[in-house]
């Protein structure tokens, strides 16, 4: 087999060799392609793993994509937004349990007053840390001056996934008005790197109607982008989503897609060598063992859930989402378990 680390390091890596990789179904062959990934990560950004611990705040959204479980003509979902001081007293947490950084998520909600509230979390986060806990915000399309104004309140990191590349695919996976449209997200993505934030971006791998050249694309997108982290993971079933109907939900279609994120996170790493690439919390929807396989196959970011106990049933993206059970400090204390069993 070729020696994809190699080629790297020369810059002789092709799209063709992507798809090599993404093609590949031969488990010796794909052990040897991740023990290739991982070198690369060892020599490039290491083998540390960096946390951002999630805050699900709110799951109210205005958005209705087709395949998420908490879009807004979902009928039968709670919904909650939690209080500025619950959001602080899981930051604080966060900051006494020596996490460097939290991601703040929530549903899309553009207004004013979401504006405002953000802005004043970030500035009280910035005071309960002493500035130390850095804020990655994932709350959805703004607009430039919300951007801006969270910027300066001090939210330094964005993460924005553009889902899938390719807009005719896009398409199918939205409604089509002007709330959901591609050339919209990579404007906005443009906008947080002209700010000045640390964009990541990622996409959903395995989906209805995806191609392998869709996913090529992809990760050509990253480096055309100049990207700073990468958080993809396997679309996961949704139940009673209008997506679902196009996804037969079997153990072996659920196989392939966790395979694929595999092969997308190794692909990633020898592609774009010193990205920080997150093993995400679907692939550990679809494999116990998924986050270690991820950090296997080159990932160095975890995303650990802080989000209250009492809330995490209600921010179901997808069909068993891991961890809803647990606590903060069950998530803490399984994670580095699960770090030390890979090495890192
Ligand atoms: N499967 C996997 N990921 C999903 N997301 C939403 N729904 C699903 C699903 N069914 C991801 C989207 C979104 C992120 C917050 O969750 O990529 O950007």
């Amino acid at each position: 087999m070729k020696n994809y680390y190699e080629l790297s390091m020369s810059d002789k890596l092709t799209k063709e060799d992507i798809k090599e990789i993404l093609l590949e179904t031969n488990p010796e062959v794909l052990d040897e392609i991740y023990k290739q990934s991982y070198k690369m990560k060892e020599n490039t950004v290491g083998k540390k793993v960096y946390y951002r611990g999630i805050i699900e705040f709110s799951n109210i959204c205005a958005k209705d994509c087709f395949y998420c479980g908490i879009r807004k003509s979902q009928e039968s979902v709670d919904r909650f937004s939690m209080s500025e001081d619950e959001i602080l007293e899981m930051a604080k947490w966060a900051c006494d349990n020596n996490y460097g950084s939290v991601a703040l998520q929530s549903g899309e909600i553009q207004s004013e007053e979401f504006t405002q509230r953000v802005e004043s979390v970030l500035c009280k986060i910035k005071e309960l840390s002493d500035g130390k806990l850095g804020v990655t915000l994932s709350l959805g399309e703004q607009s430039r001056e919300t951007y801006e104004r969270w910027y300066k309140a001090g939210g330094h990191r964005y993460l924005l996934r553009i889902e899938t590349t390719n807009p005719e695919l896009y398409a199918k996976m939205h409604p089509s008005d002007s709330l959901h449209s591609w050339h919209t997200r990579v404007e906005c993505l443009k906008n947080l790197r002209d700010i000045g934030y640390q964009v990541g971006t990622g996409v959903m791998i395995g989906l209805p109607f995806q191609t392998l050249d869709d996913l090529v694309a992809d990760i050509q997108f990253f480096k055309d982008m100049d990207i700073d982290m990468i958080g993809m993971g396997p679309y996961v079933y949704s139940q009673d989503t209008p997506f679902a109907k196009f996804y037969e939900n079997t153990k072996e279609n659920r196989d392939k897609a966790f395979e694929l994120g595999l092969k997308m996170i190794a692909a990633g790493r020898l592609y774009l060598k010193d990205i920080n690439i997150a093993a995400t919390t679907a692939l550990q929807a679809l494999h116990p063992l998924g986050r270690e396989k991820g950090l296997k196959a080159g990932a160095n970011i975890l995303m650990p859930i802080i989000t209250l106990q009492q809330y995490r049933s209600k921010y179901q993206l997808y069909d068993n989402k891991p961890c809803i059970d647990d606590t903060p400090e069950h998530c803490k204390a399984c994670l580095s378990g699960r770090i030390k069993s890979v090495g890192d």
